[in-house]
């Protein structure tokens, strides 16, 4: 049965805050929305929806997003239903209305179902709050609409079951769950037909997926075995959650991708006891350098945090000297952001690390990690690299943005129309952090099998 075209429901815009889960969990709702005939829009002008999908993780995500409410209020066109999704959705409920009275929807990660209908709601006036968590919920039947042409997000796994003291997630996405590992190959089946070649598994913690039956193991080599995959990564892992077999897989399957973003939050096995990561620095150490042994040419990024509870100067030096002996190509930090409810918060406040100290360790080790990357990528001139095109620069020109399989990015001359496309490039010069190329031979075509 052919389905019949929804009648046309009217324009939807959707601003996405946050980690590459939002980022799917958009490309979900649109793809819901446009089933219900909505149709999406890229700008919240005239918009008859607007959707913001929120991050929770630091204050300073929290406080973009109320500020992004109140600009839209002021150029919303009349009567334009506004909704808060996500994190900071599930986290506020309530208060989010009490805040900002032309918000009309409050829906956190597991309420994206009932969106057409409360939607409908919010048109005949309701103000809703949906906020339950459904640990069956994985949206199987949603068509995302997807952002990107080259690269597929694919959600292998909701909520967290790890409880580090500092983060807010396994409060605004509940427990965690898996998707059966049939319903992700479907997926990436799907999106290899579309066209895509290169597919990102997303969990909060990926390699602990298990759907029952199959661990994170059995998830590489399945969808590493799907004719077309020829990248695939995944983001982000927990260093406990690098079993023997799940290295064997990484190492074995030639889809994978030589670079894991591996958050290491701190190199003092002091604060990571205090962090509840359950890894001591040499527990962290030995799970790069099993990574490294079975990934040749792997490339790590990872995720600190300054300014912890009861971080003292040692505890920072030895972060310091964690990322000089590692060696990341590169790093997200952060100064700690107490988050309401959770235990680093109930720590004794004698512990706090002074706003000016936090400050000053995160410029030092921003240095330290830029510096180190830029050493080492000046030693990249002249090597060549397969990149996949994936977008126009964004500075324009003629530029399209490349990146190499150890997550380089290689900016080269191109145009829309190569996008998609592996070439080799040449590398010709670097900015410290990305770098410039020239195509040196273009691949050819894979034989056709059969
Ligand atoms: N304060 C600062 N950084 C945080 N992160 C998570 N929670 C907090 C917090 N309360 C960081 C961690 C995590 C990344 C996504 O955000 O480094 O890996
Ligand atoms: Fe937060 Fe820790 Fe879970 Fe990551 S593993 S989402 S940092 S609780």
């Amino acid at each position: 049965m052919i389905p019949s075209k929804p009648e046309h429901a009217g324009t939807v815009y959707v601003e996405t805050y946050g980690c590459q889960m939002n980022v799917s969990d958009s490309e979900l709702m649109l793809g819901k929305l446009a089933a219900h005939g909505y149709e999406a829009v890229d700008t919240p002008d005239g918009a008859d929806v607007i959707l913001v999908n929120t991050c929770a993780i630091r204050d300073h995500a929290e406080q973009r997003v109320l500020g992004r409410l109140g600009e839209l209020k002021r150029n919303m066109k009349p009567g334009a239903i506004v909704g808060v999704t996500g994190c900071m959705a599930q986290r506020l409920g309530p208060k989010l209305l009490d805040r900002a009275k032309h918000v009309s929807l409050v829906i956190g990660p597991d309420g994206y179902r009932a969106l057409p209908a409360l939607i409908e709601a919010a048109r005949r006036g309701e103000r809703t709050i949906a906020t339950t968590f459904d640990l069956e919920e994985h949206y199987e039947d949603f068509q995302p609409r997807r952002f990107d042409k080259v690269k597929a997000w694919i959600p292998v796994q909701r909520g967290c079951d790890y409880r580090c003291t500092y983060c807010i997630v396994p409060t605004t996405r509940g427990p965690e769950r898996s998707r059966a590992l049939a319903d992700v190959v479907r997926e990436v089946e799907a999106t290899v037909d579309e066209g895509m070649s290169e597919v990102v598994l997303l969990g909060q913690t990926v390699n602990s997926y298990h759907d029952g039956r199959h661990d994170f193991a059995d998830l590489v080599r399945a969808v590493g075995a799907v004719p077309g995959v020829r990248r695939l990564r995944f983001t982000s892992p927990h260093p406990n959650d690098f079993g023997d077999r799940v290295i064997d897989a990484l190492s074995t399957v030639d889809a994978v991708c030589e670079h894991v973003h591996l958050p290491m939050q701190s190199g003092s096995t002091r604060i990571l006891k205090r962090m509840l990561r359950r890894y001591t620095r040499e527990g962290y150490f030995d799970c790069v350098a099993r990574l490294r042994a079975a990934i040749p040419g792997l490339a790590l990024t990872t995720d600190v945090i300054v300014g912890f509870p009861g971080e003292t100067d040692e505890d920072f030096d030895e972060t310091l000297s964690a990322v000089r002996e590692i060696g990341f190509a590169d790093g997200f930090t952060f100064k700690f952001s107490p988050r309401d409810g959770t235990p680093a918060t109930r720590m004794p406040a004698e512990l706090t690390v002074p706003d000016a100290v936090a400050s000053e360790r995160l410029a030092e080790l921003v240095a330290t990690i830029r510096s180190q990357s830029r050493a080492a990528n000046m030693q990249q001139l002249g090597q060549r690299y397969e990149v996949l095109v994936e977008r126009e620069a964004r500075r324009g020109g003629d530029l399209v943005q490349t990146r190499t399989r150890d997550f380089k990015t290689v900016l080269i001359p191109g145009d829309a129309s190569m996008l998609g496309q592996y070439l080799t490039v040449e590398i010709t010069g670097t900015t410290g952090s990305t770098f410039t190329g020239r195509v040196v031979r273009e691949r050819q075509p894979l034989p056709m099998a059969g």
